[in-house]
């Protein structure tokens, strides 16, 4: 049988973690492709010779032409710029979208029934605009973040309890800026909610440190943004959608009025599967969180709207 293939646009930090993550765990084949010549080229081949001492048999090609890139059951978007010290997310918004809608347009028609994963930032305008740009299916265009910020609240959570990580099932959801909301009540440890665990004043200080979790490694690496818990989250995502898995993700997808969002995308719990999203998952949130997201959401839509997309 042959392999899955998986199309990884943008061979920066993010993308090329993500393509080892990938091929490392067997999960597919890969193309790695940018506009920089030879550089993809180069990281594929220093991460085909890993096979020989990892020991993994998919394989993992570079280039800079799309034509390579066909007949792709997955394509990752990670081309664009990242944020430096002091910018926002949404200062990357009119550069990176001329990149994105640049790159659906050379690469949607080498593979028409590919599910696409969005990362470039400001991450649910780039997802919203990619879809708009594909003219496919919304259920097949979505983005990454919610996976990302849930990790990032997981980890926060284990280290104020002192508990194992594998135990922590965290959950982040609406748009990946400033205004993301962590929810508490289905934050918990084997089960158990954290608003049994740690105080409402403690976990106020751990959801905003979620809220910055990418500004606070921007602040330390003072050139670039995080990319390795970035690669895993979408890794995770890649491999619900090859294995057809229907595993429930926060995932940023096309809403179609469900928690109040119509017709544009926002941070929201998902069955992940072959075609993309499978089902929204609806959840009963308190009047805060309730409240939150729909900031949430406003903030999006007011971003989508600056680009002039609807
Ligand atoms: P990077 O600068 O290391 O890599 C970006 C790559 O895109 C570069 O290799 C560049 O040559 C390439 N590129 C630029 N224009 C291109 C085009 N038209 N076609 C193909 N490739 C092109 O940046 P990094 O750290 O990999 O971040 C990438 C993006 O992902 C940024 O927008 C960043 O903000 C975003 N990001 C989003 C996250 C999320 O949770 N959604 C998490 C981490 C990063
Ligand atoms: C992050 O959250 C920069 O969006 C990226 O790390």
């Amino acid at each position: 049988m042959s392999r899955k293939k998986v199309t990884v646009v943008g061979a920066g930090f993010v993308g090329a973690t993500t393509a080892q993550r990938i091929v490392e765990k067997q999960l597919a084949d890969v193309v790695l492709i940018d506009v920089v010549e030879g550089m993809p080229q180069g990281k594929a081949l220093d991460m085909m010779q890993s096979a020989a001492v990892e020991g993994f048999d998919t394989e993992i090609t570079g280039t800079n032409n799309y034509a390579d890139t066909a007949g792709s059951d997955v394509i990752v978007i990670t081309a664009g710029i990242a944020r430096k010290p002091g910018m926002s997310r949404d200062d990357l918004l009119t550069t990176n979208a001329s990149i994105v809608g640049g790159i659906i347009e050379q690469i949607v028609p080498h593979s028409p029934n590919a599910v696409v994963i969005v990362v470039t930032n400001p991450l649910d305008v780039m997802t919203y605009l990619a879809w708009k740009k594909s003219g496919i299916d919304p259920k097949r265009v979505i983005g990454m973040a919610g996976v990302l910020d849930s990790a990032r609240y997981a980890c926060f959570i284990a280290q104020e309890l002192n508990c194992s990580i594998k135990d922590v099932r965290a959950m982040v959801l609406g748009g990946h800026g400033d205004s993301m909301v962590p929810v508490p009540d289905y934050s918990t440890v084997n089960g158990v909610p954290i608003t049994q665990l740690i105080s409402a004043e403690r976990i106020e200080a751990i959801n905003t440190r979620t809220r910055n979790g990418g500004a606070e490694i921007v602040a330390l690496l003072k050139t670039g943004s995080a990319y390795y818990a970035p690669a895993s989250s979408v890794t995770a995502m890649v491999e619900a959608v090859l294995l057809n898995s229907n595993r429930i993700l926060p995932v940023c997808a096309y809403l179609t009025g469900e928690y109040g969002v119509d017709d544009f995308y926002c941070g929201v719990p998902a069955a992940l599967g072959t075609t993309g999203v499978q089902k929204i998952i609806e959840i009963k949130l308190n009047d805060e969180d309730k409240q939150a997201l729909q900031r949430s959401a406003s903030d999006v839509l007011a971003l989508i709207n600056k680009l002039s997309l609807v």
